[in-house]
């Protein structure tokens, strides 16, 4: 079987980049990155992909007055390199219809464009989510029991899309942030590779917001 062409866009540092990278190798991934595309021109993110042997393309977002100009520029900068879905891993932007329209991947019927975001999605929306959880948000003192790592289909909202899987991470009485984000991100780096996994082999489906795993 072909694997799935992959792109993966970054801002910083990249860890999940890296977890995908090292999924990758396996001989049985049914995924590959083709290219890795960052908004920011010192993401350790891209070192990542160079020491990978992956493709990089950088395309900063200062200059362009509308986010539809920057993303045009994305996608003709990556075009040679066919990519058939792209996985968010820390990709500080907010995207529009425009890459959403240009990723759709019309094969499988699925919307083209994964994330993961470090938080419930349905409680909370946008950056910061382990700040969330522990209650340090200015607008959120409450801190959580538990949070939930999420992994969804990108629409055109703030971390609004189809949630594909959900996994639950304590918050545990003497946590500090890093203690939080670290027990965090051990179970980012298991679930994003497992969601693409499942993307690649073809066993998601979506009916309305509801993505079934088959
Ligand atoms: C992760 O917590 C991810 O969930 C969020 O941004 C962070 C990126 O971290 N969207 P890294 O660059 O993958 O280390």
């Amino acid at each position: 079987m072909e694997k799935l062409r992959l792109g993966a866009f970054i801002s910083g540092g990249g860890t999940n980049l890296q977890s995908i990278i090292d999924n990758c190798k396996k001989p049985e991934y049914p995924a590959r990155i083709v290219v890795v595309m960052s908004n920011q021109e010192g993401a350790y993110g891209l070192k990542r992909a160079e020491q990978a042997g992956i493709p990089t393309v950088c395309v900063p977002h200062k200059g362009f007055k509308k986010r539809e100009e920057h993303e045009r520029e994305i996608v003709e900068r990556i075009e040679p390199y066919q990519v058939e879905a792209v996985a968010l891993a820390g990709y500080m932007r907010v995207v529009t219809a425009y890459l959403l329209d240009a990723f759709y991947n019309h094969r499988k019927g699925l919307p083209g464009v994964i994330n993961i975001h470090p938080a419930d999605t349905r409680a909370y929306q946008g950056a910061h989510g382990y700040e969330f959880a522990m209650g340090m948000l200015a607008e959120h003192p409450q801190r959580l029991a538990e949070t939930k790592i999420t992994v969804h289909f990108v629409d055109a909202g703030v971390d609004t899309g189809p949630i594909i899987q959900q996994v639950s991470v304590p918050v545990l009485p003497d946590d500090g942030i890093d203690d939080l984000r670290g027990r965090g991100l051990k179970v980012e780096h298991r679930v994003y590779p497992e969601v693409i996994r499942l993307y690649a082999e073809g066993k998601l489906k979506i009916e309305g917001q509801q993505v079934i795993i088959l």
